[in-house]
């Protein structure tokens, strides 16, 4: 398959700029891009044009944490902190996805939003549900989305309908490794945090990221109450970060952290040398009141960071309203830091919208020659003129001031999803 798109193609290689090719064209051959050329003399007539002229073409956004079953509960109990908000709005909300039906409606809707707001990565938790999780994955694999999907695990401190029991929670596990395997849409460990999981449960699991070699996602850090809490359940262990590195799922296989806000030096270098993402989740951290992360010091240690939505923590699917955010935060914590932590530039978050979470995923959130063909094609002329500005404004201003509306396409491994 090979394919051209033309337009103004923009995107980040690097935190610190962007490359930018105005009225160029994007080469596209077997699902990966080639080339970026500003004529197409050189090229051979077996490729389709399609011509997006005066339209932006951007990488798909990658969004690395959320919760598909708290869809339906966005803009619930935002009155309240993580754990009360935990026992009164999500478990019960969770607790529905037993029933297969309900997941059907719920993550059909979830699939078709995610498409409509030009997220095409992303690192999904789903339920403790074996047949709803596996029901996910399925429906991600139709939409050509890429995907990590948990089944989340817990053996202690939920409700009674959401406890599993230790090795029934492992067994549904391996089973979908095993169901899944050589498929698009790949599964992650997800031990939901420390407080609802055993030892037993947590040793289980990284035995079985080393078995089959998958990644782990989970929670660190991310509100005062909880980080008490987890030294209460262990003691004997220095810090929360090395609980999860104790029990084996701290960068053994890839991992993902999400929240890390009140995570300490010694922790955030531990990130750094496993090679662990932090998962920013702006939008959910101002919304239950969790705090701040220090982004800045995480990307001064070297740390991997990409953006989560976090939804239903997070009240919106929309990566470009958590880029916003994101940088809005970054800004508080320069003053609140005594002007010590640098706010994030745009591009700097940008990238973490795309580049830097999509490296989760390998080559994916760059239009770098070598990258999967992931864009979008954004018709911004109802917010700005494009003879009047060049790409850079124009991509400030629809992530700003835009809407789904404005995302026209959607194309992953070259392919049109929407
Ligand atoms: N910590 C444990 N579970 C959750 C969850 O569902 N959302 C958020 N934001 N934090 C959590
Ligand atoms: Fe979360």
């Amino acid at each position: 398959m090979k394919r051209i798109f033309k337009g103004d193609i923009i995107y980040t290689s690097n935190p610190k700029s962007f490359e930018i090719y105005e009225d160029s064209y994007l080469i596209v051959e077997n699902g990966v891009v080639k080339s970026i050329c500003k004529d197409l003399e050189s090229i051979s007539d077996d490729y389709e044009v399609l011509d997006f002229t005066n339209k932006l073409i951007i990488p798909g956004f990658v969004d690395i944490h959320l919760h598909s079953s708290q869809y339906l509960n966005i803009g619930l109990g935002m009155d309240k902190e993580l754990i009360p908000w935990l026992n009164t709005y999500t478990f019960p909300e969770e607790a529905k996805f037993k029933n297969i039906e309900y997941a059907k409606i719920v993550y059909e809707k979830f699939i078709s939003d995610l498409i409509n707001k030009g997220t095409t990565s992303s690192v999904i938790y789903a339920t403790i549900h074996k047949e709803s999780t596996l029901l996910l994955m399925d429906l991600l694999n139709e939409s050509k989305l890429r995907a990590y999907v948990g089944k989340v695990n817990m053996d202690r401190n939920t409700t009674e309908d959401l406890c599993e029991e230790t090795d029934r929670s492992l067994r549904d596990t391996e089973d979908i490794i095993l169901g899944t395997m050589g498929k698009n849409v790949k599964p992650i460990i997800t031990p939901r945090f420390v407080p609802s999981c055993t030892p037993e449960l947590m040793r289980g699991l990284a035995d079985l990221a080393n078995k089959y070699d998958i990644p782990v996602q989970s929670h660190l850090s991310e509100n005062t109450n909880e980080v008490e809490w987890v030294k209460k359940l262990h003691p004997e262990i220095k810090n929360y970060a090395s609980v999860y590195d104790e029990f084996g799922l701290f960068g053994q296989t890839k991992t993902i952290m999400a929240h890390c806000i009140y995570t300490t030096d010694e922790e955030i270098k531990l990130m750094s040398e496993r090679g662990v993402f932090a998962a920013h989740c702006a939008l959910s951290n101002y919304n239950l009141s969790s705090g701040i992360m220090p982004v800045r010091k995480y990307l001064d240690y070297g740390v991997k960071v990409g953006i989560g939505s976090d939804i239903s923590g997070g009240n919106t699917l929309s990566i470009p309203q958590s880029i916003v955010s994101t940088i809005q935060a970054s800004k508080i914590k320069w003053l609140e830091s005594g002007k010590e932590l640098y706010p994030l530039s745009f591009s700097e978050a940008f990238y973490m919208a795309t580049k830097g979470g999509g490296e989760f995923f390998g080559n994916v959130g760059s239009l770098e020659k070598g990258y999967k063909a992931d864009f979008l094609v954004i018709d911004d002329s109802n917010i700005t003129n494009h003879n009047e500005f060049g790409a850079f404004e124009r991509l400030q201003k629809y992530i700003y001031s835009g809407n789904e509306t404005n995302i026209i396409k959607v194309y992953v491994n070259g392919e049109r999803v929407k």
